[in-house]
């Protein structure tokens, strides 16, 4: 067995990057498995930051590989800039990174309707993040999407892209009243994408298993995070993947006997972007304190994102449905100078204490709060956990005792080696 999965443990912007970045070293091969250019991965490596959408973090150690599966919706544009990006900054990519043939495209269409169909929702959006991700998904399911492989035969392409686009121009005119889509041009931008990338197309399930098999140790690193996830996140306000672990099995292509770590990514607080319930949010002073102290702004939009406490019931949901080995924490330096710290450990409804985290009715529970003190010390330089002072220590050992997996590994800052690992 050696296979490990990154999940986001709460709702997306965890400091998955920061793990996979730091976690890298070990693994020849790290994975992207779920999502598009709506996640935004910042790592921050001999003080320069790079905020990736799509390409694998790992990509900034020079003896890793990096796969974007077929479980990855890919936006040609976004990808292009993204490598072009990286390579000016000197990091070779394309001679290290594979495509999956069978993970779908986002096509121009997508995006625009993303965008009109959160503008018909009014008051009731989801806060997408715009770059057709709903849409892409939704064209995979219904099986009118375009998969990377459609892009080797040339006539091939032509039929598929015009049977597609056919249907796409009606809706985009008949629901949305857009104009009508330029298939030739996108065609040629297709063309030109596939002459770039032709050469590092491969059958991904194949080849990561016989990497596997090799006795090669590979890393996914997941996007957006459990409680976005469509089918265990907060309905409707979640994005249309499955982050959670059987999403990474599906959009990898590898098998579960292969997976040994799941690792869970949570902040020792919790943010959120985009519309939706969140139990522990703090609306006034003390949030937007918290958001200046952690600096949460999104990587991709540039929002402002919600913040609040940390919410152990929305944990244990993701250790359950991720079957959790163990949680890495972040951002503990981001609670340095509070004298109180507020813990969620459950909920209330019209004051009945709930035994779980409800698929439905999440705006109506109360968090149940535990208070502890604070360590009022600065901590970003401290790199074991003997040496945390000891208010910081409790505060690890009761989320440990709360969601009953250890907590592996703490970070103390966003530079890759302020990080604490526990034995
Ligand atoms: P991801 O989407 O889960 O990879 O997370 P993002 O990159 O969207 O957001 C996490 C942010 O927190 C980034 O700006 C990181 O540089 C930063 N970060 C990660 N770990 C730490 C930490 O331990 N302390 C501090 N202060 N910042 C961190
Ligand atoms: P990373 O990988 C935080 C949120 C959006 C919106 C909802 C649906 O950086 O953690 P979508 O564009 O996916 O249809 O938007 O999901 N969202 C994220 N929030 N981090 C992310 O990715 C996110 N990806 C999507 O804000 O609420
Ligand atoms: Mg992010």
């Amino acid at each position: 067995m050696s296979a490990t999965v990154i999940i986001g443990a709460q709702w997306g912007d965890e400091g998955k990057a920061k793990f996979v970045d730091f976690l890298s070293s070990d693994y020849q091969y790290i994975v992207r498995y779920a999502g598009g250019a709506n996640a935004g991965h910042t790592v921050i490596f001999e003080g320069k930051k790079f905020v990736f959408h799509l390409v694998p973090s790992g990509i900034l150690h020079k003896h890793s590989e990096v796969v974007i599966g077929n479980g990855v919706v890919l936006d040609y544009d976004y990808f292009l800039q993204e490598v072009r990006e990286l390579e000016a900054e000197h990091i070779p990519v394309m001679e290290r990174l594979y495509l999956s043939d069978s993970m779908h495209l986002i096509l121009p269409y997508h995006k625009m309707i993303d965008q009109a169909g959160e503008e018909m929702l009014g008051a009731n959006k989801i806060g997408t993040t715009g770059r057709g991700i709903g849409p892409a998904y939704q064209d995979k399911m219904s099986r009118k999407g375009l998969r990377l492989g459609d892009l080797h035969n040339e006539a091939y392409l032509k039929e598929r892209l015009d049977a597609i686009m056919s249907f796409k121009g009606k809706e985009l005119e008949l629901l949305y009243s857009l104009p009508p889509l330029d298939k030739n041009k996108i065609f040629d931008e297709l063309r030109s994408f596939y002459e770039k990338v032709k050469h590092r197309i491969i059958n991904s399930p194949f080849f990561l298993n016989e990497k596997l098999k090799q006795g090669k140790k590979i890393l996914l690193e997941g996007a957006q995070a459990t409680c976005l996830d469509v089918d265990h996140g907060t309905y409707p306000y979640v994005t249309s993947s499955n982050p959670t672990i059987g999403g990474a099995l599906t959009g990898s292509g590898i098998g579960p006997r292969w997976v040994d770590n799941i690792i869970g990514i949570s902040k020792a607080y919790t943010t959120r972007v985009g519309s939706g319930p969140f139990p522990t949010e703090l609306t006034g002073d003390l949030g937007n304190h918290l958001r200046e102290l952690g600096r949460e702004y999104g990587a991709t939009t540039g929002r402002p994102r919600r913040c609040g406490w940390l919410d152990t019931e929305a944990l244990r949901m993701a250790v359950r449905v991720n079957g959790l080995t163990a949680l890495a924490i972040a951002k503990m330096d981001v609670l340095d100078e509070f004298d109180t710290i507020k813990l969620g450990v459950g909920y209330t409804i019209k004051n009945e204490t709930i035994d779980h985290f409800p698929s439905y009715g999440l705006e109506r529970v109360t968090p149940i709060y535990e208070e502890m003190p604070g360590w009022k010390t600065k901590i970003s330089s401290v790199r074991s956990f003997a040496d945390l002072p000891v208010n910081a220590q409790k505060y690890i050992r009761r989320i440990e005792d709360l969601i009953e997996i250890p907590v592996r590994i703490i970070s103390v800052g966003a530079d890759r080696n302020a990080t604490i690992v526990r034995p």
